[in-house]
Parts: C-alpha cells; structure tokens; sequence
C-alpha cells in the first residue's frame, strides 16, 4: 500500500516559540520516518500581515535552519517554501470559486486578527483558501497542527468535499493531527489564551532560540495559580498545568509522573527544574541551528530539492484539477 501523505507548514513570522515546537515541529520530526511528508514554510500566508521584506527573508532562512535543527531530515521529507510552488495559488483561486465570502468572514482567526487591529485585507480573508490548496494539492491525508488551526482543517475538508461534488471526485478530506497534550501552549504571562509570537509582552513565550538566562528568568516569572499545589487542573490550575504539560513534552515524561515528583514541593523548585528541563532540551537544537545558519548556500539548496519534489506533485494534481474544472490544456 502506498504510504499515507502527510502536510503541513509554519509561518515564517519571527519567533518561532516553544508552542509551535511542541504543538507542531515535534510532531512532524515523529511523521516523517513513517509517510510521505511534505513540510513547507508558509511566506505567503506570512505576508497577509504587513511584513518588513528584508525580515521575512531572514526569517524564512531562520524557519528552514529551525525545522532541521529540529530533526527534519531532507533525505526523508520534502522541505520547501510556499511561494516556490505558485500551483498552490492556482488551485486556491479555483477553490475560491466555491467558497461564499460570508464562510470566510465568519472564520474564528479572520475576525480576532481584524479586532487585534490588522488589515482587513482579501489576502487575510482568503487565508483559509489559500491554506486547503496547500493541502489538497498534495493529496494529504492527513495535517499535523495546533488545535488553533482546526477550524481551517474543516474548512479544507468541506472545500474538497464540495469540489468532490461538482467536478467529480478528485481530493480526499484530510483529517487534522492534534496532540493530546500540548496542541495548545498557553501563554507563561496569562494561562488564558494561547502562547504567541504576536503576544503584547515577550514574557508571553519562549522562544527556540531563546538565552539559557532568559528561559531561567520567564520561568522564573511565569504566572501561577493562587494555591500552592502541583497538580494537573487545567479547569481550575490553568497555568501550573500549562507549565507541567510543557515540563512533560520536553522531558518526554508522563504528567502524572511529573505530578507525583513534585508533590510536596514548592513552585519555586517545580520551575527552576521546568527551565532546566526546556535548556537541555533547546540547547543541542539551538547548538545545530547555528551551524546550518551559517550556511546559506546549504540551506538553499535543499530548500531547491524540496521545491523540485513538491513541484512535480502539486503540478500531477492540477493538470488533473484543469482537466476536470474545464480548463482547456495546451
Ligand atoms: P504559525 O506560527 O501560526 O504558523 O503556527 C505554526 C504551527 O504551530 C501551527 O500548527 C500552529 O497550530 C502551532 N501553534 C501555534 N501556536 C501554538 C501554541 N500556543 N500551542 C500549540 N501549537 C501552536
Ligand atoms: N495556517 C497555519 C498556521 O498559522 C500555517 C499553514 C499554512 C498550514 N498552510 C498550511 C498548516 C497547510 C498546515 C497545512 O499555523
């Protein structure tokens, strides 16, 4: 049986933190030794925000450096940009086609980043769109991500089923991979909402390239809860059962362990082991990310093979997609 396909992307808008690691980048290292994968950084999602374009460069190369570092392997994955493959723009104007505006302005992400005060622009609209051609265009069976992006993986599921429907069954409905634990990092600085790059403060997240000094001192000031308890609550301790969800995925150790390590400790002990857990963890990462930074030319390279590899498939699917949308060949 053919390998089952697997894809999905990380935006390269500065800051990759500890969340994106854990809620996507890990899991992708895990994906690759057993299907077809396809990882691509997503700069034209990242430009839907207003970026500086000498930035977006450095964070491009940064994204690229990272995923390796991480563990991505060029000789068992497909590493590429979006925006080498413009295939994916082409069949996200298709499926904008069958796709109500209304659908797209009623999206969860669409209407928190118009309230934050971001432009309002077609390109932030269509994000959805443009996100289901990344993925049906390789087929994927299934899409590793966030839990924040799964209101966008329903939406690539109903663009190919109503695709499937009236032009004929052409994509599959790819399944969204959500960890249990740690598909949503909550931010150190408030346990309510999500750890983010865009956050107000930088004690908000930890970032993957982040000093051994600076994770001491965000652990260090991480918010708590009022009682003294290291206990996994997230109802009512939701920010030392965010620390202990973080604490478990680096060391690889189950929660309940931690817990019961823990139990008649201070916070004050549980954290200064949480920083150290995080350091041993991003230091031999960020010891590599160095090395292959350094090395421009090396990374452009396989970000050419990947681009060469994506492209001979995104190009099968839309001759394939033409054909059946009435799009006369050559
Ligand atoms: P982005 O940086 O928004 O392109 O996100 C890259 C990946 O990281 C996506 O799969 C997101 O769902 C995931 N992600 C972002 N923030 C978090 C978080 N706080 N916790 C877990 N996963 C996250
Ligand atoms: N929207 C995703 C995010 O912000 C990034 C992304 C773009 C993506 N295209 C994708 C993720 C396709 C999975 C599959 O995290």
């Amino acid at each position: 049986m053919a390998k089952e396909i697997i894809v999905s992307g990380v935006r390269p808008t500065g800051n990759l933190h500890i969340g994106n690691y854990l809620g996507a980048i890990k899991q992708f290292v895990e994906l690759q030794k057993k299907y077809k994968t396809y990882f691509f950084i997503a700069d034209l999602h990242a430009i839907n925000e207003p970026q500086d374009p000498k930035k977006l460069e450095n964070q491009t190369l940064e994204i690229a450096a990272l995923y390796l570092a991480c563990g991505l392997e060029p000789a068992n994955t497909t590493l590429f940009l979006q925006s080498h493959i413009p295939e994916h723009l082409e069949l996200a104007h298709i499926l904008s086609t069958i796709t109500p505006v209304g659908e797209l302005s009623r999206m969860t992400q669409y209407k928190d980043k118009v309230a934050s005060g971001k432009p309002a622009n077609l390109g932030l609209l269509a994000y959805p769109v443009l996100m289901a051609a990344d993925i049906l265009i390789y087929n994927a069976d299934a899409v590793p991500v966030g839990e924040d992006q799964s209101q966008h993986l329903e939406f690539a599921r109903t663009a190919a089923r109503k695709f499937n429907a009236r032009f004929g069954e052409t994509f599959k409905e790819p399944k969204a991979l959500i960890q249990k634990e740690g598909a949503r990092i909550m931010g150190l600085d408030n346990p309510s909402k999500k750890m983010s790059k865009s956050a107000a403060s930088a004690n908000n997240y930890i970032g993957m390239l982040e000093s051994e000094e600076e994770i001491r001192r965000k652990i260090k000031i991480a918010v708590t809860d009022s009682d003294k308890e290291i206990k996994f609550e997230p109802k009512t301790k939701p920010a030392i059962s965010n620390l202990l969800i973080i604490y478990s995925q680096m060391a690889g150790e189950e929660i309940k362990s931690v817990e019961n390590k823990y139990k008649n400790k201070s916070y004050a002990e549980f954290k200064k082991d949480l920083a150290e857990v995080i350091i041993k963890k991003l230091s031999p990462i960020q010891k590599e990310y160095m090395r292959l930074i350094e090395n421009k030319n090396d990374l452009l390279k396989i970000l050419k093979q990947g681009k060469e590899e994506a492209q001979t498939a995104a190009r099968a699917t839309m001759i394939d997609v033409r054909k059946k949308v009435g799009l006369l060949g050559e």
